[in-house]
C-alpha cells in the first residue's frame, strides 16, 4: 500500500470562507483522504492558513489589532469551521510558523547557492504618510484610459488595462489616502525562474498526461508564455525575514518573502508541525525527502491556483537542488457560481461556510458540494437546486429508506434484526446489482471523479429503494412472514452496507447508522464484492434502534428564508 500525501490549497487567513472556496479545494480532499484511509492506505491529510501578505496586515489595521493577533484568531475561526464541516486533517497548520520560516529560509539560501537568486534594483512608490513602500494595488488614482477614478496601481477594473502606478494620473495611498507619494529604489531578491524553464517543461512533460485536463493545459499555457523571473520579496512587516547571514543589508531593511513564495513550503511546514506537537516525534521528512519510491502526492486546488502548483513551486523545488517530494497528481476545479454570478467575499454575496454551518448540518452541504463540484465546467449553487437534491437525495432515497425499514421491522418483529426466509432471486439480483455500483464507485473514488462517484452512491441508495418497493415487505407480511422478515433484514444490511461506503461523503450520517446496530464487533472499514452480493453482514438476531429522521425535508418556506436572506437573484458573470 502506497503512503498518500494529500495537500488542500492554504486558505488565506483574511475572512471565512465561502462554498465556492470549500469545494474547489479541502471538502473533496477530505472526502478522497477519508476513502484512502478507509481502503487501507497510510494517508497524511495535510491544510493550514495561508497568513502573509498584505491584506492580512490591513485587516489587522482596520481591527485595530497587532497581526499576529489577528492571524492568531481568525485561524481558530477558520479552524472551528472547518472542524464543523468535519474536515479531517491529520494537521491543520499556519504559515507563521517557525517550521515554516526555517524551511523557507532553508529554501532560499540553497536556491542562492544553486544560482536561482539574484539581488536586484526596482524603483517603487513610497509612502511617507504610510511610512511603507505600497504593492502596485495599494497605489489608486484615475485611469489614463477612460477616466475611472478608482483605478488600481496593477489594474483598471473600469477598462480592464493593465497599469504601472506610475501612469495613474493623482495616486494616492489606498491606505491612508495620502497623495504625497514619491518613488523610491529599492533592491529585492529575484528568483531566476527563466533558469529552470527547461527542467520545469520536463518535469511537467513526465506529468501532465496523468493530470487532469485542467490542470495539463494551464500548467502548459504558462510554460508556453515562458517562466518570468520574480521578485520573491516585499517590503512588509508581517512575512517570513530574508535569512540575514545570506542578506545582510536586505534583512536589515526588514525585507521579507512574497507570500506566494512561503505559502506553498508551509505543506512542508504543517507537516513538520505535525511531527513537532507530537509526544511519538512522527517522522515527517520521509513524506517529503527522498519520497518518490514511497509516497504518492495528490494536491486539491482551484484553477486560479494550478499555475503557482505546476509551475512555480515545482521550479522552486527543482532549484533547490535537494530530493524534496513534488506533485504527482493535481485535482484542479472550476469555479462553483452563485446564480451564475461570482461569489464574493468582499461584496458579500453568495453563502459563508459559517453561514452555511448556521442552517444545516455539514453532511447536507458535504454531500450537494461533492455531487456537483465543479469539475469538468463551472457549476451553479442555487437555492433550488439544493433543496431539491437534499429532498430527493438525502431525505427520500437514503433517509426515507433507513427509517421506514428500521421502523417498520420494530413494529412487526421488535428490536433485533428479523430472523426467518431463504435468499431468493430478488436478493440474488439484487447482490448482483450492489457489488456492480459498488465497484463502480470505488473505480470513480480511485479517479478522483467526484461526481460521478456521487452518482454512484446515490445509485447504491436506489438500488436498495427498488428492491424493497419490489418486495413491498408491508404487503408481503400479510401472508409471507418469513418473506418479509428476509426482505427486512437484507434491507437492513444495505443500511449497513451504505454506513460504510458512505461515509466519505456523509461522515455523520454514517456513524449513526452504523451505530443503529450493536453489532458485537463493527471493524469493518470497507466492504467486499462478496460481502455486497451476499448482504448478511449484520445477522439475525442483532439488536437495533431505529435513529432519528437523518435529514429533515425543507419546505417551500424554508426554500424562501433562504433565498430572502441570501438574495436568489440571478448575477451577471
Ligand atoms: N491562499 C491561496 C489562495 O487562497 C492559496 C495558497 S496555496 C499554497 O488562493 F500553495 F500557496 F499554499
Ligand atoms: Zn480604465
Amino acid at each position: 500500500m502506497a503512503r498518500h500525501l494529500i495537500t488542500s490549497a492554504l486558505p488565506y487567513i483574511n475572512g471565512i470562507k465561502h462554498l465556492g472556496n470549500m469545494v474547489g479545494s479541502m471538502l473533496p480532499a477530505d472526502v478522497y483522504s477519508r476513502y484512502l484511509r478507509q481502503r487501507g492506505h497510510e494517508v497524511l491529510y495535510i491544510c493550514a492558513t495561508d497568513e502573509h501578505g498584505t491584506p492580512a496586515e490591513l485587516a489587522a489595521k482596520e481591527q485595530g489589532v497587532p497581526v499576529d493577533e489577528f492571524c492568531a484568531s481568525a485561524h481558530d475561526a477558520q479552524k472551528a469551521v472547518y472542524d464543523g464541516f468535519a474536515l479531517a486533517f491529520d494537521y491543520f497548520g499556519r504559515s507563521s510558523s517557525p517550521q515554516n520560516t526555517e524551511i523557507t529560509q532553508h529554501f532560499a539560501r540553497r536556491l542562492n547557492e544553486n544560482g536561482f537568486i539574484e539581488e536586484r534594483a526596482i524603483r517603487q512608490v513610497y509612502s511617507p504618510a504610510d511610512g511603507r513602500f505600497l504593492p502596485d494595488r495599494y497605489v489608486e488614482g484615475t485611469c489614463p484610459h477612460c477616466g475611472y477614478d478608482k483605478a488600481r496601481g496593477d489594474q483598471c477594473e473600469n477598462c480592464t488595462r493593465v497599469l504601472d502606478p506610475t501612469d495613474l494620473i493623482e495616486p494616492r495611498s489606498a491606505i491612508s489616502g495620502s497623495t504625497d507619494l514619491e518613488v523610491r529604489e529599492t533592491k529585492h531578491l529575484f528568483l531566476l525562474q527563466s533558469k529552470l524553464q527547461h527542467e520545469v517543461e520536463e518535469w511537467v512533460a513526465r506529468h501532465e498526461e496523468e493530470w487532469p485536463q485542467l490542470a495539463a493545459s494551464i500548467a502548459r499555457k504558462w510554460l508556453n508564455e515562458g517562466l518570468h523571473d520574480r521578485a520573491i520579496t516585499r517590503d512588509l512587516d508581517w512575512g517570513v525575514p530574508v535569512p540575514a547571514d545570506t542578506w545582510p543589508d536586505l534583512a536589515a531593511e526588514g525585507k521579507v518573502f512574497y507570500v506566494w513564495f512561503d505559502a506553498p513550503i508551509e505543506y512542508i511546514g504543517a507537516t513538520k508541525e505535525w511531527a513537532d506537537q507530537d509526544p511519538e516525534n512522527r517522522d515527517w521528512k520521509s513524506w517529503w525527502y527522498d519520497a518518490d519510491a514511497t509516497v504518492r502526492y495528490t494536491e486539491f486546488m482551484a484553477k486560479d491556483n494550478v499555475p503557482f502548483h505546476t509551475v512555480m513551486f515545482p521550479a522552486t523545488e527543482l532549484g533547490v537542488r535537494e530530493p524534496w517530494k513534488k506533485v504527482d497528481y493535481v485535482k484542479a476545479f472550476n469555479w462553483l457560481t452563485y446564480y451564475g454570478g461570482k461569489f464574493s467575499t468582499s461584496q458579500k454575496r453568495g453563502v459563508f461556510t459559517d453561514q452555511a454551518l448556521d442552517i444545516l448540518p455539514a453532511d447536507y452541504w458535504r454531500y450537494f458540494l461533492i455531487a456537483n463540484a465543479p469539475e469538468s465546467d463551472d457549476s451553479s449553487f442555487t437555492w433550488e437546486h439544493f433543496t431539491a437534491t437534499v429532498n430527493k437525495d438525502l431525505a427520500d432515497t437514503l433517509g426515507n429508506f433507513v427509517n421506514r425499514v428500521l421502523s417498520f421491522s420494530k413494529k412487526r418483529f421488535g428490536e433485533a434484526v428479523p430472523a426467518g426466509g431463504e435468499p431468493g432471486e430478488a436478493e440474488t439480483r439484487l447482490g448482483t446489482e450492489i457489488a456492480t455500483l459498488l465497484a463502480e464507485y470505488e473505480a470513480q473514488m480511485e479517479a478522483l471523479q467526484f461526481r460521478k462517484a456521487a452518482a454512484a452512491l446515490r445509485a447504491l441508495w436506489s438500488a436498495g429503494n427498488s428492491y424493497l418497493e419490489e418486495k413491498a415487505p408491508w404487503l408481503e407480511i400479510k401472508t409471507d412472514k418469513d418473506g418479509a422478515a428476509l426482505t427486512l433484514r437484507t434491507a437492513m444490511n444495505l443500511i449497513h452496507l451504505y454506513a460504510v461506503v458512505s461515509e466519505p461523503f456523509i461522515p455523520g450520517t454514517a456513524a449513526a447508522m452504523r451505530q443503529a446496530f450493536s453489532l458485537e464487533e463493527d471493524t469493518a472499514t470497507w466492504i467486499t464484492p462478496d460481502e455486497a452480493r451476499a448482504l448478511t453482514t449484520v445477522a439475525a438476531g442483532t439488536p437495533f434502534a431505529v435513529p432519528p429522521v437523518l435529514f429533515a425535508k425543507l419546505t417551500d418556506d424554508d426554500l424562501d428564508a433562504y433565498k430572502e436572506r441570501f438574495g436568489g437573484e440571478p448575477q451577471p458573470a
